[in-house]
């Protein structure tokens, strides 16, 4: 049986990986995995991270499983936090995940299930995984247009011919905000239109919204996310608590599916957890336990916004560096779009070729398709990047 297995295609960030840790050179700039870094290259545990789990150390008295849906407690402290008072609560239905993408897997799983004949519409910029998850589960896909590499902005116009074509049922993945690659998202007025295509077509979408925090704050960050909720009959939503927490390899997320009524979300229900069932049984409670503490109680909840804002603060004021030391290097307006964009990746819209050249010739590491990962840097490696895109481009 092994051996007859495929080769498989290698995940092209998770492959970068390797290759910035064979590389000896100590001036290397490691811009590939989304991987939030501090100035120093730290991925630290966040202070109210770290209280909680020493409460949690000192008061938890059993691990026996929680229930299929994962902890109650944390499924209303993540409703909360995504979603406020944008739909009645009798409309949602939640299941624990492992990690945001094993709420997207589920999504699609869901999508499976209820219509397997529709298709998922996918930006034709997204995270690969996306296409690689639905592929692996046999769906079929299109694209839609997304990004305008010559403004470096959403192409919405694109965007918006391309979803009229969806069909009632399919499913349409959109980035809830800090959308990965690009770092283009939509403005609220563009959420509004998005939110109109699909109820004309009577597609459902599908939010992943894996960066709530790293934009423009917590709330700002899930308004487009809130307003499709609210305007739909139907929406899916994929939250990850691996970035806003900094709880990465505890992998925490949640799927939430809101039903056009109580009646609908109490078919889904059971659905979603048999789902968490088929797939690993109990979903892990360890980081879930951990955010629902920190979101409950008001001094950590409190401590824990600080330190997320000075984390988003941090990442645009690189943005707003790099930006200045590129106009003033290259006499060109060019890349201002770094400073325009929000989260912890721009596109560059550089050419493969000088990807490689960065690579090569400075030990810069972004992904092929010319992401950056803004938390990489610090104020002192900014300037080394604006003079290796100078070089590599000039
Ligand atoms: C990324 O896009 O780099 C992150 O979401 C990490 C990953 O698993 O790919």
């Amino acid at each position: 049986m092994l051996s007859d297995l495929k080769e498989l295609p290698q995940d092209k960030i998770l492959a970068l990986v390797g290759m910035f840790r064979a590389d000896p050179r100590d001036d290397k700039i490691d811009l590939g995995l989304g991987v939030y870094r501090d100035a120093e290259g730290r991925t630290p545990v966040m202070r109210a991270v770290k209280a909680a789990e020493r409460r949690l150390w000192e008061s938890q008295e059993t691990k026996a499983y929680t229930s299929l849906g994962g902890d109650p407690a944390y499924r209303e402290a993540m409703r909360k936090l995504v979603l406020a008072d944008a739909v009645e609560p009798e409309r949602v239905a939640s299941a624990a995940t492992p990690g945001g993408t094993g709420a997207v897997r589920m999504a699609f799983e869901l999508l499976g299930m209820a219509a397997p004949e529709a298709t998922a519409w996918l930006p034709a910029e997204t995270w690969p995984n996306h296409v690689s998850i639905l592929r692996h589960l046999g769906r079929p896909t299109k694209t839609f247009r997304y990004f305008d590499a010559e403004t470096g902005l959403v192409d919405f116009e694109g965007l918006i011919a391309d979803l009229e074509g969806a069909q009632r049922g399919d499913l349409v993945v959109l980035h809830g905000c800090c959308h990965n690659p690009t770092g283009a998202d939509p403005d609220i007025g563009q959420w509004e239109a998005i939110a109109d295509t699909l109820a004309s077509t009577g597609a459902i979408p599908m939010i992943d919204l894996a960066y709530q925090g790293f934009g423009d704050g917590l709330d700002a960050d899930a308004a487009g996310t809130r307003l499709l909720a609210s305007k739909l009959p139907e929406t899916l939503i994929a939250a990850s608590c691996s970035k806003n927490f900094g709880i990465y390899r505890e992998r925490t997320g949640i799927l939430f599916a809101v039903a056009e009524d109580a009646a609908a979300r109490d078919l889904t229900q059971p659905t979603l957890e048999y789902l968490n069932r088929q797939n690993y049984s109990f979903p892990p409670d360890h980081g879930a336990r951990v955010v629902t503490t920190v979101l409950e109680h008001a001094a950590l909840r409190e401590d824990w916004k600080a330190e997320l804002e000075q984390i988003r603060d941090g990442m645009l004021s690189l943005r707003r560096q790099l930006a200045s030391e590129l106009r003033q290097r290259l006499n060109s307006d060019r890349f201002d779009f770094i400073a325009e964009h929000r989260g912890m990746f721009s596109r560059l819209g550089v050419t493969g070729d000088e990807v490689l050249a960065l690579r090569e010739r400075h030990g810069v590491y972004l992904v092929g398709d010319g992401r950056m990962n803004v938390a990489g840097l610090n104020a002192h490696t900014v300037p080394l990047l604006a003079s290796a895109i100078a070089d590599v481009i000039g």
